[in-house]
């Protein structure tokens, strides 16, 4: 059995503890320090209820409570632990029922829930730290040596002995003081599984009877009425479930992930024991930690799903219920949801950050979620279309699109409902779809619509861009979450590719394995749009006012004018938006680029060159180091980087193919306007010495830059008319399509176009001297030389 679900719950854990210990009292109010027999504290004096018990969900009253239904005036904490919850509640005024099957716990609610008045006088607690003769010697027999420094298990025994000499809420208040002040302490683990010197508290006696003296001021300073009648039981949940009267219901269960469970009764056999004297209980012997058989059941993966859907099944008649939970944890959260809405409840689930500094050793929970299932009563009809979101297509008014920054391979998964769907083995990436707040185009989410309507992303296509192509979806994305953070809100998903179903999903996913595609967009529909700065509500961009008209995404009087979307859907992602397009393309461009020399290499045997040559593009870069540094295994590496270079061989491949396709086209069209001037010409009375020559001159009009061929084309034009009409005649009959008007055309219409249309309209053929033309064809062809070098290019005999 593990104590602590994770590695980071113990440190949380020890955190807390460390946190409790350092409190000074001054916190707690003066009058709680001073006065001996204390009244109660106005709220703004009354000390914050500090807590280590293990899952204590201290740090997410506030959380909780924001989530909880208007107008509640009842409410059940089931398994209520600490009290904390129950504390949080009962300070907001409502009538409070805690419950919890250990003692200690229950001593803390009759203590701080279900007493509104009694506390200890100052009188009564140093009563409590006297010596007892009559006192029991079961402490220092049974755990000699472990868990407390010397000295301690004696003045424990006769603390527990003058607990005896109270009764009624006292008598709870100095059992939770004592069980509390056992719990922590000076080194100790807080818990009670380990016999190890570091399990052992080191406080001396008279440090131990300080801390329980503070501990109970404390507690006196948390009694408070808030005029209700609030009650503390300690039952079996599903005793207690079918009879209990509440208008809400927190539930925090013990749970179990892959790893460990937390049975409550082991972790704190110690102080359960002390609570009634071991009465009735048989210490095992052989044990070290000397615990107690007990017939508490610990909640596991394999029974986790029955035990939710027991005690829920005897909640169904209280109405609301608030479910904390973990990811990680089980049963699973599809599994939890169908549970839920199997009673006729619709659910929605709100998740919360949770940062630790380390990674546990299972590199769970790391990025550990707190969840809460937020549960109303609901047509199961209702649930359903929770999960999944009726398409609004109908109701849809507006379209938009948000950009995206999309991960891959960070081994970073979302445990959210459709989790599980997807089929084995196709890749995953993760992507925050959308914050709340205002976007670069002006679209506003409030924390509200994106809690409420993230999980329409679900089941959604990703495709290559928005179409409606079959043949461009590459994937789905399968989860989506709210996540609520310090900046308000977002929604994170997971797509997965389906690589092994189409070619195209493999290309995608080898560009964003190599952060080729990085950023993407994501569509979504809306049905109304509110202005930010006249509020009103519009269903059609035509009916916009002036604000959203013309301002939207700028500034109004100082004042920016953005629109708040209503009736979110969101329809799809798209790995290839004009935006990233663009990037993309420019990003293919450099990757090309640099992966020249590897192509006069043979196919293979680049190693070299990438493994010692940085390239300048960051994303090729980042893509070659990432696996490196996560994965640290060099094999996978080399594989990566293997990947990488044919990858970008690949790019350049492709990339080398369209600039021959190009390079064919231009020369063919080249090639086309130097027959059709060189047929003119001949007609004009041009001829050739042999085939070959002609041959060569029509490969060097063909091979002139466009400026050079326009000049020389102007030349060419000039030449004597008397040839020309000689020549015509000869060859009237074949000249049908020119008619009888070639020179007038030549000289008095636009010049003939190449069918590339690569003739620059400006070459003004008449204006200019024949000299003029000469020299402009001559500088033509001698920079078209000059930049490229050829020497083909290098004469032009006009
Ligand atoms: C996660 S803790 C609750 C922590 C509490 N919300 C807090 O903030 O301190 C779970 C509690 O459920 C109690 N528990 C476990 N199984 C129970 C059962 N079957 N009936 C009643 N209480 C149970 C445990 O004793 C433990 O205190
Ligand atoms: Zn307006």
């Amino acid at each position: 059995m593990e104590l602590f679900a994770t590695d980071l719950e113990r440190l949380a854990f020890l955190l807390e503890a460390d946190a409790a210990l350092t409190l000074d009292p001054d916190t707690l109010g003066s009058e709680a320090a001073e006065q001996s027999a204390p009244e109660e504290l106005p709220p703004e004096k009354r000390p914050k209820y500090i807590t280590n018990y293990i899952g204590s969900k201290q740090k997410l009253v506030d959380w909780i409570w924001k989530h909880t239904p208007e107008g509640t005036g009842t409410v059940l904490d089931a398994f209520s632990g600490s009290a904390v919850v129950a504390y949080m509640y009962k300070t907001k005024g409502l009538q409070v029922i805690a419950n919890d099957r250990l003692r200690y716990c229950h001593h803390a609610a009759k203590a701080i829930i279900e007493n509104n008045s009694v506390r200890l006088s100052e009188d009564e607690i140093e009563a409590l730290l006297a010596d007892n003769a009559k006192a029991g010697s079961f402490v220092q027999d049974n755990f000699k040596g472990i868990f407390f420094a010397k000295g301690v298990h004696a003045l424990i025994d006769t603390i527990r002995a003058n607990c005896d000499k109270l009764s009624g809420f006292k008598k709870d208040i100095a059992l939770f003081g004592l069980g509390k002040t056992c719990m922590s302490g000076k080194g100790g683990f807080g818990h009670f599984s380990s016999s190890t010197d570091y399990g052992r508290r080191q406080d001396t006696p008279d440090e131990f009877k300080d801390r329980l003296r503070k501990n109970l001021q404390r507690i006196n300073a948390l009694v408070f009425d808030n005029d209700k009648e609030n009650k503390a039981y300690r039952q079996d949940i599903n005793e207690l479930l079918p009879k209990a009267k509440a208008d809400l219901a927190y539930f925090d269960p013990p749970y179990a992930t892959e790893f460990s469970t937390t049975n409550y009764e082991r972790a704190y056999h110690f102080v359960e024991g002390l609570m009634t004297y071991w009465e009735g209980l048989e210490i095992k012997a052989d044990t070290k930690v000397k615990y107690y058989e007990t017939d508490h059941k610990t909640v596991t993966k394999a029974n986790a799903s029955e035990f939710f859907q027991t005690f829920l099944g005897n909640a169904k008649h209280i109405p609301h219920w608030l479910i904390s939970y973990r990811d990680h944890a089980y049963p699973n959260e599809q599994e939890m949801k169908r549970i839920i809405g199997s009673f006729g409840k619709q659910s929605r689930m709100k998740s919360k950050d949770h940062h630790y500094a380390i990674t546990s050793k299972h590199g769970e929970a790391s990025n550990a979620k707190e969840r809460l299932f937020v549960c109303a009563p609901g047509a199961k009809a209702s649930a359903e279309r929770e999960e999944k979101p009726a398409p609004m297509a109908a109701a849809a008014n507006f379209h938009t699109s948000i950009p995206v920054d999309i991960r891959l391979g960070e081994g970073e998964r979302l445990a959210t409902e459709a989790m599980d769907v997807g089929s084995a083995g196709d890749p995953q990436f993760s992507f925050v779809l959308c914050r709340t707040g205002t976007n670069k185009n002006g679209d506003h989410f409030t924390a509200e619509e994106l809690s409420g309507r993230h999980m329409t992303a679900v089941n959604k296509k990703v495709d290559l861009q928005h179409s409606q192509e079959f043949n461009d979806i590459v994937g789905g994305i399968v989860a989506a979450d709210y996540l609520e953070d310090d900046n308000g809100g977002r929604v994170e998903c997971v797509g997965e590719l389906y690589v092994h179903d189409t070619p195209a999903a493999r290309l995608a996913y080898k560009l964003m394995k190599r952060g080729i595609i990085s950023q993407v967009s994501m569509e979504c529909d809306y049905q109304e749009g509110e202005c930010s700065i006249c509020h009103k509500r519009f269903q059609n961009k035509a009916d916009y006012c002036t604000h959203l008209r013309k301002f939207k995404g700028r500034d109004f009087n100082g004042q920016p004018v953005f629109e708040i979307l209503h009736g979110v859907t969101f329809t799809g992602l798209g790995l290839l938006d004009r935006k990233g397009a663009d990037e993309n393309a420019r990003i293919l461009q450099v990757a090309s680029l640099q992966s020249q020399p590897d192509q006069s290499q043979p196919e293979g045997d680049s190693t070299m060159e990438d493994k010692t040559k940085p390239t300048d593009d960051p994303a090729v870069e980042a893509a070659k180091k990432k696996p490196a540094q996560q994965e640290g295994d060099p094999a996978r590496v080399s594989d990566l980087e293997k990947e990488n270079r044919q990858l970008k061989a690949q790019v350049a491949e492709l990339q080398k193919r369209v600039q021959e396709l190009e390079a064919e086209q231009k020369a063919a069209a080249c090639r086309s306007r130097a027959k059709k001037l060189l047929t003119r010409l001949e007609k004009q009375g041009l001829s050739f010495a042999s085939e070959e020559d002609r041959e060569a001159e029509l490969k060097r009009l063909a091979e002139l830059s466009d400026e050079a061929f326009a000049a020389t084309e102007a030349a060419y034009e000039r030449l004597p008319k008397s040839a020309k009409a000689d020549k015509d005649k000869e060859e009237k009959p074949a000249d049908s399509d020119q008619g009888g008007k070639p020179a007038a055309k030549a000289s008095t219409e636009t010049p003939l176009r190449s069918d590339a249309g690569v003739r620059p309209h400006d070459v003004d053929d008449r204006k200019v001297s024949l000299e003029d033309r000469l020299r402009d064809g001559f500088m033509a062809a001698y920079r078209n030389r000059v930049g490229e070098d050829s020497p083909e290019h290098s004469q032009i005999n006009a």
